[in-house]
């Protein structure tokens, strides 16, 4: 039977346990999950696309139908090269909507064979996103129970590399 491939895709700079949520919940949905990291962000990343994997991929480690891969260029190309037929997006909030439904028309233009499929957040979450997590990080807040420790780790060595 063909296998049912789900791309989720995002910058993940970090990746916080909203992120992580999303992932668990989407390995029950299809056969296999690739969490897709954005190279080449216009966003300038505090963690340079390979460490992004790096974290990624040691969070995913107990996720058997899941694997993180990086790419650059269009996503639904990439979804293509993954044998993929879906795009999981996380809708947190109204705000998040307009531009999610602009991607969401552009890339079924470019590629109609692409669905995208959008899930709302574990309420904990809701007001999750990975730029508040490094505001709070670099502004001394408590990120407990809100970005894997593993994560944390990451964001306190690069604190003390940084002299922050
Ligand atoms: O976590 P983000 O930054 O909201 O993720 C955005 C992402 C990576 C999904 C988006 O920027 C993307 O798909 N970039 C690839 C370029 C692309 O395909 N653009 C056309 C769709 S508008």
């Amino acid at each position: 039977m063909k296998q049912r491939i789900a791309v989720y895709p995002g910058t993940f700079d970090p990746l916080h346990n909203g992120h992580m949520n999303l992932i668990e919940r989407c390995t029950t949905l299809f056969d296999e999950v690739v969490v897709a990291v954005l190279r080449n962000s216009a966003k300038r990343p505090l963690f340079a696309g390979p460490e992004r994997v790096e974290m990624i991929g040691e969070q995913l480690a107990n996720l058997p139908n899941c694997r993180v891969e990086s790419f650059s260029g269009l996503l639904v190309d990439f979804v293509d090269q993954m044998n993929a037929c879906c795009v999981v997006r996380g809708l947190r909030a109204v705000s998040d909507f307009e531009y999610e439904f602009q991607m969401a028309l552009m890339n079924k233009r470019l590629n109609p064979r692409v669905e995208t499929l959008f899930m709302a957040p574990k309420e904990d979450y809701t007001y999750l996103s990975s730029r508040t997590v490094k505001e709070v990080f670099f502004l001394g807040g408590n990120l407990e129970g809100l970005v894997p420790e593993r994560v944390l780790a990451r964001l306190q060595k690069r604190k003390a590399e940084d002299g922050l």
